[in-house]
């Protein structure tokens, strides 16, 4: 078992590590020098470009790379996108149309849940995509067409390398239905594609943080409850960092929309109360900024994450993490490492069991 750790003291820490190869590993062989070929897609440009509506249904982590998708696709692409956890699409009734596509999102392809909509979709005739990691699953099988994220087999309970490489497939797959739809431009997709390429080693140099994040995790071990709070994809961001730092903490964590703060969370901001505020989204920084000032007021110890280069944000927060520059698609990529290191932080630092953490299993099979 240590072995099979290689030398980390945790499979989700040896995971983290392995984020930078999943990523690479999912992208190239599918980004080209003019053009994202995925060949799984089964779909032609005209295919592509008759798709009227999607709907991506998951569960757990792989439905806040949903959510990421969701505001990447419609930005990028102008394709209409709604995102439902799998629990709740199944029994809502969903409304299926001609040229509709439905993706679900899963690492272990075997999620009761997510099988289930899948199957709904299917016996509706609408066309189904399984992003999934584990081949020859159940949502590969049963899909029409599966494009796999090449993670490798992933062991600890708390997703990580898995999560990275789901978020770089949708990102390929926003990519490949806006240039066909021709919503990108030569220039537009050369950057993409040369930011996409980055962010393996990009994601690499934020490991260069973890001892200061560690000292800094050591600082709330104690704490009864946190808020992981941004808007847009930042409001995903919040979502995946509070799930991690919950799941395996046993810390009480909530992640707001950054603008609902007001409507009932802000009562619950005491002295001292850590606010992770997630702030990577450039049209929506100066908003995101208010929130900041407001719970500071409410005296809240602020946690900030940025893009490099806002050094203006350490007059309102008081601690800051910066990530590199990326396409504003591309940020979660980044942010979620100090995050994922954060909640791996203090789940070690009050000595838990970070790979099987209770009540939790990696694959959950039953509804
Ligand atoms: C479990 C795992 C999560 C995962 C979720 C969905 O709850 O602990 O990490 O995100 O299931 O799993 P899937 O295999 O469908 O991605």
């Amino acid at each position: 078992n240590a072995a099979e750790k290689g030398g980390y003291e945790h499979f989700m820490l040896k995971e983290i590590y392995e984020e930078p190869k999943a990523v690479r590993d999912t992208i190239s062989p599918r980004l080209k020098d003019d053009d994202v070929v995925i060949e799984e897609l089964g779909m032609t440009d005209e295919e592509i470009r008759s798709i009227r509506k999607i709907d991506i249904v998951a569960c757990g982590s792989a439905s806040h790379v949903g959510m990421t998708a969701k505001y990447v696709i419609e930005s990028m692409a102008r394709i209409p996108v709604e995102v439902d956890v799998a629990s709740e699409f199944r029994y809502r009734e969903p409304i299926y149309e001609d040229n509709m596509l439905v993706i679900i999102i899963s690492q272990s392809g075997e999620t009761a849940d997510s099988l289930a909509a899948l199957r709904d979709a299917k016996n509706h005739g609408v066309r189904t995509l399984g992003i999934v990691n584990v081949v020859g699953s159940s949502i590969a099988r049963e899909a029409d067409n599966v494009m796999y994220t090449w993670a490798g087999p992933e062991i600890s309970v708390a997703t990580t390398k898995a999560y990275s490489a789901q978020l770089a497939a949708m990102y390929l797959l926003s990519m490949k239905f806006a240039k066909v739809r021709g919503m990108l431009t030569d220039e537009e997709f050369a950057q993409l594609r040369s930011d996409l390429i980055q962010l393996p080693d990009q994601i690499e140099s934020l490991f260069g943080m973890k001892e200061k994040i560690q000292k800094f995790a050591n600082r709330y071990l104690a704490a009864g409850h946190m808020f992981f709070i941004g808007r847009g994809i930042d409001y995903a961001i919040a979502m995946e960092g509070s799930l991690k730092l919950k799941e395996i903490s046993y810390i009480h964590s909530e992640a707001y929309a950054a603008g609902e703060l007001k409507h009932g969370t802000i009562s619950l901001i005491e002295d001292g109360t850590l606010v992770v505020a997630v702030a990577t989204q450039e049209k929506l920084y100066p908003k995101t900024i208010s929130n900041i000032v407001e719970v500071k007021t409410r005296g809240a110890f602020v946690m900030a994450l940025t893009n490099l280069g806002h050094t203006d944000i350490e007059k309102n927060a008081d601690y800051v993490i910066y990530i590199p520059k990326t396409s504003q698609y591309f940020t979660n990529s980044l942010a979620i490492i100090p995050l994922q290191l954060f909640g791996y932080y203090v789940s070690v630092g009050r000595g838990l069991d970070v790979d099987k953490p209770r009540n939790l299993a990696k694959s959950v099979t039953v509804e």
